[in-house]
């Protein structure tokens, strides 16, 4: 199979059209058996669920070009597991899992020519997406959905690649207690854009949220989970039920206690502490762990020890760690990683 003419070590975080994508639609409580499609294009009533009441869903994962040249993608089955969380509670209807997994296949093999080299720096990022479709104009759910997964060869989330970025504390909140933070939901992102714009405008690459009932606690970012690590080389990444339980922290805590043999503490991250941490990652599937080297809290800037240059050494780890397992380099742990090709 030849692969497409694309500059992969020059890729942006960007949408690429492909061939195919993989497209089900829910009708009369039932999911249709689903196809590939070649029309990148959707039509919708004007009164849309989806539109009127923002009813839409997603998730995102990644398909690698291994060392050996397989194609493979990364735990998928916790994608299908946290859309059908998503799901649940947006009032849509379940997304079969075991058919989740069966679309990341279909597109994945049908655009295998869009999968980025081994050792380009760049991969295959999937869309899975839902959405309510018929009119609803009274606030209730909708009664149809379409689901849909498209995918798009990307290159590193934040310009420069592995190069330490800099964030700022914002004052807008991300999510309130009790609300939908956990779950991935379009929403979430809506009410973030004008926190991202206003924090680019300042020359920041990103925003730390708080807890927004006290202020005090460290959540997320807009797109990905933090960890630290502490001067005595121990891992520590916040709790909450606010935040989106990242796939990739979750994986990166495995690899940190059992290939590296590092102290992990997942627990309540209190902002006041995050001075005294020795370096500061944030971590997602687009992110994979992107270095974080100064946050500034309303002009007073913290600047961790491993500086703007490059990653800290136990950030590195982790870094080489991970995408070693995604990129066939490491034995992965069993069931994370799944062959297409
Ligand atoms: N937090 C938010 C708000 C996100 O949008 C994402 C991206 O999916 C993450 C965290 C990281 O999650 P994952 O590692 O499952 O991609
Ligand atoms: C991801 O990492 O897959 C995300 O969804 C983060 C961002 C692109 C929204």
């Amino acid at each position: 199979m030849e692969k497409k003419n694309i500059d992969w070590s020059n890729l942006g975080f960007g949408y690429i059209q492909t061939d195919l994508r993989y497209v089900s639609n829910y009708k009369n409580g039932a999911w249709d058996e689903g196809t590939l499609s070649s029309d990148s294009m959707i039509t919708l009533s004007e009164c849309a669920g989806v539109l009127q009441y923002a009813q839409t869903i997603f998730e995102g994962l990644k398909a690698y070009t291994t060392e050996d040249g397989h194609i493979v993608t990364f735990r998928p089955d916790l994608n299908a597991s946290r859309l059908a969380d998503s799901a649940k509670r947006l009032e849509m209807p379940v997304f079969p899992e075991d058919r989740f997994v069966d679309a990341v296949v279909k597109v994945v093999e049908a655009n295998a020519a869009y999968v980025p080299p081994f050792g380009s720096g760049a991969t295959l990022y999937l869309r899975p997406y839902m959405f309510g479709t018929n009119p609803v104009i009274g606030v209730k759910p909708a009664d149809e959905y379409q689901f849909r997964l498209f995918c798009t060869p990307v290159g590193p989330y934040f310009k420069g690649g592995a190069k330490p970025i800099t964030i700022r504390v914002s004052d807008f909140d991300r999510a309130a207690p009790n609300g939908t933070g956990h779950i991935k939901a379009g929403l979430n992102y809506a009410m973030s854009l004008h926190a991202i714009v206003s924090a680019h405008e300042a020359g920041f690459d990103e925003n730390m949220y708080l807890d927004p009932k006290t202020r005090t606690k460290v959540e997320e970012t807009g797109g990905a989970n933090f960890l630290f690590v502490t001067k005595d080389n121990k891992i520590v990444t916040p709790k909450s039920n606010s935040i989106l339980p990242s796939i990739t922290r979750r994986s990166l805590v495995y690899v940190a206690k059992e290939y590296l043999g590092l102290e992990v503490e997942e627990r309540e991250v209190f902002f006041d502490e995050v001075k005294d941490f020795a370096e500061c990652g944030l971590c997602g599937t687009a992110a994979v762990i992107s270095p974080v080297g100064k946050i500034n809290d309303h002009g007073k800037e913290i600047c961790f020890p491993s500086g703007m240059e490059k990653m800290g050494p136990t950030t590195q780890k982790l870094y080489d760690t991970l995408t070693g397992i995604q990129m066939g380099k490491i034995e992965a742990p069993e069931g994370w990683i799944k062959v297409i090709k």
